[in-house]
């Protein structure tokens, strides 16, 4: 007997980004820094699969008449950020019917006391959880099939979504083990930004910048005009001390240090070089510059997007392109996965 165990054979497949936003809100400074922006940068660099998670927003009352239009929002936005059709595949989940199909098999592999422990249901469901859809609390068992029907192996999501990313590792595991498939779906991993990069919102430096939230100042949307991202910048909560020299204590003012990051995010530079220019200057100084900058990057974002938005049939094509080639991943491994569950006339 040795006491090392033989490695494990590693998942041999290529390596793959997938990732996804629902199409239940208009998006906020907080998705374009946090999502978009890194979405179109890893095209460059590796196979990337984004799509608009609508089977996922119907867990929560989408209206039938809204829901199309919110779908092609999102699209706009992805392509206003420099997604490139070309390069990336962009498409809607709901017409990639095998999401589905690989979802309800993933609900017979995944046991009950894993999702019991969903930090993200509880807080969805509130004290009202018996009136929730079942949905919503198999939602991450969803999130599981479109992250493994591509078998992707790097997931670019926001802190709050890792536990659902577990779930997705441990749901691959107990596939692969119950099937006798070794390496068949890859362990994904997340790609999780630092804490110190989530962007709050404009009123509570303490509360992420949310599209729930009721105040339309405590964030800024990716449609907002040039006017309007002005003055919400101005109209920000802060203090009134000038900004400090040191990380440190930027650290103990959330909302001088939500501002800090939000320039130098919008700037591609580090909160200590806006510090380094900065230090000592007031909000009087600081907010006007800052306003210029977001006005610089965000108003044509928002222009890409109206302008697009012009044009839907466009929109669609480029959706129903994506999902064709999305389609051809994701039929083979369903393919494979109905033969290893033993399904008739796999
Ligand atoms: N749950 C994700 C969110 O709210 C959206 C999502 C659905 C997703 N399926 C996904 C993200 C698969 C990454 C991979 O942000």
């Amino acid at each position: 007997m040795t006491d090392t165990a033989p490695a494990a054979p590693a998942y041999a497949g290529p390596a793959r980004v997938l990732s996804g936003v629902q199409p239940s809100g208009a998006l906020h400074l907080g998705n374009y820094l946090g999502a978009l922006v890194k979405f179109a940068r890893l095209q460059h660099e590796i196979d990337t699969f984004i799509f608009v998670a609508d089977l996922h927003a119907i867990t929560v009352w989408q209206e039938p008449a809204a829901l199309a239009q919110q779908t092609r929002e999102i699209a706009a936005a992805y392509l206003a950020a420099g997604l490139d059709p070309a390069k990336a595949t962009i498409f809607p989940q709901s017409a990639v019917p095998e999401h589905a199909e690989l979802a309800w098999i993933f609900q017979c592999v995944a046991r009950l006391g894993w999702l019991d422990r969903m930090t993200q249901f509880k807080e969805k469901s509130g004290k009202h959880k018996e009136r929730s859809s079942v949905g919503l609390y198999t939602y991450p068992v969803l999130q599981a099939a479109d992250i493994l029907i591509y078998k992707a192996t790097q997931v670019p999501v926001g802190e709050d979504q890792k536990q659902h990313l577990e779930l997705t590792r441990d749901i691959a595991a107990k596939f692969n083990h119950d099937f006798a498939a070794p390496n068949f779906f890859p362990q994904p991993e997340p790609l999780i930004q630092g804490p110190g990069a989530r962007i709050m919102s404009l009123r509570d430096g303490s509360a992420k910048m949310s599209k729930s939230d009721p105040s339309d100042y405590s964030r800024i949307n990716l449609t907002d005009d040039a006017d309007m991202i002005a003055t919400k910048v101005k109209k920000a909560r802060t203090d009134p001390e000038p900004l400090p020299e040191t990380l440190e204590e930027l650290a103990t003012r959330p909302e001088a240090d939500n501002l800090v990051g939000i320039f130098a995010a919008l700037d591609g530079r580090t909160k200590a070089q806006v510090l380094a220019d900065y230090a000592g200057k007031g909000f009087g100084t600081f907010k006007p510059a800052l306003a210029e900058l977001a006005v610089e990057k965000l108003a044509p974002v928002g222009e890409r997007m109206r302008t697009l938005l012009a044009d839907p049939a466009q929109i669609d094509a480029i959706l129903a392109a994506g999902a064709q080639r999305a389609r051809e991943v994701a039929a083979p491994t369903v393919a494979e996965v109905r033969k290893l569950v033993g399904f008739w006339g796999a």
